[in-house]
């Protein structure tokens, strides 16, 4: 049974790595649709009987005894009050530098005080504790000082798209006009200006990185870890793999072998029935017109939305035949009958109501999934990060419309809404992209536990990269070779130059001497 072979080969594997393992877990980035991805990958490992220790800004109610976690939920304070974040970056806008240094900002203030959080301070001390394998949000990279620290390899995951730097450190070079920054919104057809801006900052932060962030990276590391570790080039370019949020269906980045895509779905939970407290259920029954889902995310709070914005959708609601379910952290004062507002939502069930017609929605990453394998058209009012990027796919693949939340009108809004939820096009591609995420040989959870496993019965993956990343800086821009070509133009244009003086002064020479001659005889 030839065909059976491989599955059995498969088992095997399978059964003979079952040794549980011991896995340490940092996501440290206070946001909670960040954590709402990985939480599916912890419980799983727990699942398969590994030990877990995680660092997390929003522990897992009711885990199991083999998962043991840190509390780092008072880093949303840190974000929310002290840096504002949300607020400044909307203000910096399009002002993409401006937005980095500040984020960064956060995340060094963030990474500081996680880092002297008594629990974590008595892990890095504890001389007895052991570790297999290091699961790590890839930002902030100082982390990836655990993997020394621990002496174990490290995959490192991200929840939304990787910028490009990190593809660059770890030598997956990519091209500035193929494929732009993620927070740029211009993905595809750039003309002369976006191209230009996309190489801009394809340099910018590719230098930023190798000039600026390391060597703040190194200080933290020296910090809190201790001296004696490799300078945090060397660690980030020592990692095993790295697990990506992306689906070809939306991203066609090229991916060196070290890469793994688990996107397509990961986060989704079972379809269950809608919870009975607060007349949600009722409430999307009885729409028999239709619903609208409208959310802006966890991020996006109600002192980031200004008092124009919630006028303008406040009064298009009231003017439509749906029913709106709004997610929102605090009530607003006129509202229309046919509008209800909820502090919390099961969001993916509430998409999978068989009346929700539209989700107007900031476009985050896990968002957009949901809708999509909810069969739910979407109507994308970006704020900040990757969601214009995000916003500008789902309009150039005909899955719904984007709007700009500073030039929305009241006209616009409810032009776009009917649009959408009157034109069958939408939801029809919709249902075909679905298919495509869904056709995959393995589910993404199934993907991610298989690849982890994958580094931790071969104590790492080093062999899927590049033997020579640690090019020096001139090597890697080619600036010797330019330099080279460069030189080697300038002498030949110059010697052809001299050249041609000399022959033309010969012909000059020659033909003075033939008219002198003429003159003569
Ligand atoms: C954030 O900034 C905005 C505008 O600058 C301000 O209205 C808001 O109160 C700030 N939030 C916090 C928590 O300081
Ligand atoms: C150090 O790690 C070991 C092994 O996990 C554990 O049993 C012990 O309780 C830890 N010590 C402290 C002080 O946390
Ligand atoms: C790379 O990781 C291995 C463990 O997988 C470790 O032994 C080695 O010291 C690490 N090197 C650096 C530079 O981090
Ligand atoms: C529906 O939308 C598609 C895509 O935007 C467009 O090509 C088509 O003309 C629209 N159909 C109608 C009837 O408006």
């Amino acid at each position: 049974m030839p065909v059976l072979r491989p599955i059995l080969l498969i088992l095997v594997i399978f059964l003979e790595e079952s040794k549980s393992a011991r896995i340490l877990g940092i996501a440290g980035i206070p946001s909670y649709s960040h954590q709402l991805f990985y939480r599916p990958i912890w419980l799983e490992l727990a699942k398969r009987g590994h030990h877990l220790t995680l660092l997390t800004t929003d522990p897992i109610e009711d885990v199991p005894n083999n998962i043991r976690q840190i509390d780092l939920h008072f880093s949303y304070q840190i974000r929310h009050v002290k840096h504002n974040i949300t607020m400044k970056m909307q203000e910096y806008n399009l002002d993409y530098i401006k937005v980095w240094n500040s984020y960064g900002r956060m995340l060094e203030d963030i990474v500081e005080n996680e880092l002297n959080h008594p629990e974590v301070v008595t892990l890095i001390n504890n001389e007895t504790e052991k570790f297999d394998l290091l699961i790590m949000e890839y930002i902030p990279q100082v982390l990836s000082a655990f993997s020394v620290r621990f002496n174990c390899p490290y995959i490192s995951i991200f929840s939304a798209e990787i910028g490009n730097f990190y593809h660059q450190a770890l030598g997956n070079a990519l091209h500035p006009v193929l494929y732009p920054e993620t927070f740029l919104p211009q993905q595809i057809n750039l003309n002369f200006q976006d191209r230009l801006i996309s190489t801009f900052y394809h340099f910018y932060f590719f230098l930023d990185q190798i000039f600026y962030e390391t060597f703040k990276e190194d200080r933290l590391v020296k910090r809190h870890f201790g001296d004696g570790y490799p300078p945090i080039n060397k660690i980030i370019r020592n990692v095993s793999l790295v697990f990506v949020n992306s689906h070809p269906v939306f991203n066609v980045k090229p991916l060196g072998p070290g890469f793994v895509r688990i996107g397509g779905g990961l986060h989704m939970k079972k379809k269950q029935e809608l919870p009975q407290v607060n007349e949600i259920k009722e409430f999307l029954d009885s729409a028999s017109e239709g619903a609208i889902y409208f959310s802006l995310g966890t991020n996006v709070r109600r002192n980031h939305i200004s008092e124009g914005f919630l006028k303008i959708a406040a009064d298009v609601f009231k003017e439509l035949p749906y029913k709106i379910i709004w997610k929102l952290d605090m009530d607003i004062t006129e509202k229309s009958s046919n509008i209800k507002i909820f502090r919390w939502l099961p969001q993916q069930d509430v998409l999978r109501h068989k009346n929700v017609k539209l989700f107007i929605t900031q476009c985050g990453a896990q968002s957009l999934e949901e809708s999509i394998l909810a069969e739910v058209p979407l109507l994308a009012i970006p704020y900040v990060s990757d969601q214009k990027m995000n916003a500008r796919k789902i309009s150039d693949r005909g899955l719904g419309i984007e709007i700009d939340k500073d030039t929305m009108t009241k006209e616009i809004l409810k032009r776009s809404i009917l649009e959408v939820i009157k034109n069958d096009s939408y939801r029809e591609r919709v249902r075909e992209t679905a298919n495509l995420l869904l056709d995959e040989p393995m589910s993404s959870l199934e993907k991610a536990i298989w690849w982890t496993e994958y580094v931790i019965r071969h104590k790492g993956a080093r062999h899927f990269w590049h033997p020579n990343i640690d090019l020096p800086l001139y090597q890697y821009l080619l600036l010797d070779v330019m330099g080279f070509v460069l030189i080697i133009s300038v002498v030949s244009i110059y010697s052809l130059y001299k050249t041609l003086k000399f022959v033309t002064r010969l012909l000059c020479k020659w033909r003075k001497a033939k008219t002198e001659k003429q003159k003569n005889s």
